[in-house]
């Protein structure tokens, strides 16, 4: 028997679990590939945290702003539980990138959390909240058993096969997981871990499952798709399999790192009838200065020339990018290169986030120098030309 003190299950039905996802759609994919396993092991999915027995927090770390919202939405969402159903606790995960980033730190950030499981740790979760359930049933009253799994270094390929796709007519599919380029600020290859490839038959199996489902259109995620590499098939290798898998209506992907996009590339979105034209190009910064010190392993020449060829090859391709605000030692005149790089290139839309200082990484050595103030001021000045811009273009 449950506890449903402390469960609001009702008599005949299974323990239910809600999702709360933050982050990149690979975070995105990740809570889908929980929702199947947690499934398979009989649990129940619910769009209500507050009738939640289980309640997940699959976090971001990218941006501190993004960590800050997680901490103060458990206390929240636990309290808007207790506000609906009295006398119930729900157990709360945190999962994905925070997990890997804080481990068994949370415990003390977050008190009210019982697990936590890094990103290549998610196949563990059914068992880990079974174990959960098991010791409460023991000792309802004393419910402190706090369980950690963050040291995984890698993700069984079962994980992606549970059929489980929550737009029935789009799919997201991850190609290939981690990143190895550690860029100066960001933390992602600490918490994802290196790069890895999945088999090309694994992805284009799951395809063909998804399409077995009713998807049509998909989208392959990594961190860096433009490296990947599996037995002698190379990104444009594989997009060519993709291209040919019947049932499929369209795909695309995301994202390309500049220093490995090619001309070979732009000419498969060119000729391949099923893949989208279009390309998000993180640029991150118009400064060779900054550029260098981010160790993207690019200039802005090399940029400029490849959306050149880009738009050559691809004729009315869109194209979209990232840019950093803020970065250490920014000043007026390296932000001037980022804003005049904007204009000149003209973006369909561009992310513009402020520099936000990451454990880990090689740039919290730099002095986080570029003022509140002046990082606000540069945010609003470009988001203002790429509005305009934007604008332009829809039309
Ligand atoms: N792998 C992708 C995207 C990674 S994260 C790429 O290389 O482009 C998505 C975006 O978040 C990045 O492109 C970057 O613009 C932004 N980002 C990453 N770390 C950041 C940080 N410390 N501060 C602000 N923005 C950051
Ligand atoms: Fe981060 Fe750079 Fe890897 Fe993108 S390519 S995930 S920005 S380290
Ligand atoms: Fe965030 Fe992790 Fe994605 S840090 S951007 S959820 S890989």
């Amino acid at each position: 028997m449950l506890d449903r003190r402390r469960l609001n299950v009702g008599k005949e039905l299974q323990p239910c679990f809600y999702i709360a996802t933050f982050g990149c759609q690979m975070n995105m994919r990740d809570s889908e590939v929980l929702s199947g396993l947690l499934n398979r092991a009989g649990f129940t999915l619910t769009n209500k945290p507050e009738k939640a027995d289980i309640i997940i927090f699959n976090t971001c770390s990218v941006r501190q702003h993004a960590e800050d919202r997680v901490f103060s939405l458990i206390g929240e969402y636990k309290k808007r539980q207790k506000k609906k159903m009295p006398g119930t606790v729900p157990i709360i995960g945190l999962i994905g990138c925070m997990a890997k980033n804080y481990q068994d730190k949370i415990f003390n950030k977050a008190p009210d959390v019982d697990f936590v499981v890094g990103p290549s740790d998610i196949a563990k979760i059914p068992e880990i909240i079974e174990r959960l359930l098991a010791s409460k049933k023991k000792e309802p009253s004393l419910f402190q058993l706090k369980i950690w799994e963050t040291d995984g270094e890698a993700r069984p390929e079962e994980i992606y096969h549970t059929g489980f796709y929550e737009d029935k007519k789009h799919a997201y599919l991850v190609i290939s997981e981690g990143c190895s380029n550690f860029c100066s600020y960001c933390v992602v290859p600490y918490v994802r871990g290196p790069l890895r490839h999945r088999h090309y038959k694994d992805i284009l199996a799951e395809i063909e499952e998804a399409i077995d489902k009713g998807v049509s259109e998909i989208t392959l995620l990594g961190q860096n798709v433009n490296a990947y590499q599996y037995e002698g098939v190379n990104f444009v290798g594989l997009v060519e399999l993709v291209n040919s898998v019947k049932g499929l209506k369209e795909f695309g992907f995301m994202t390309s790192h500049p220093k490995d996009a090619s001309s070979d590339l732009f000419k498969a979105i060119s000729g391949l009838d099923k893949l989208k034209k279009s390309l998000h190009l993180p640029i991150q910064s118009g400064s060779d200065r900054i550029l260098k010190l981010m160790n993207r392993g690019y200039s802005k020449r090399f940029y400029l020339d490849l959306v050149d060829n880009y738009r050559k090859i691809v004729g009315g391709g869109t194209l979209t990018t990232d840019i950093i605000i803020g970065f250490p030692s920014e000043s007026e005149a390296d932000f001037k290169e980022t804003y005049n790089l904007v204009k000149d290139v003209g973006f369909n839309s561009a992310y513009i986030f402020k520099y936000s200082l990451r454990p880990h990484t090689e740039a919290v050595k730099m002095p986080d120098d570029v003022t509140k103030k002046e990082k606000e001021g540069r945010h609003a000045l470009i988001l203002e030309l790429q509005r305009s811009i934007s604008e332009r273009k829809r039309c």
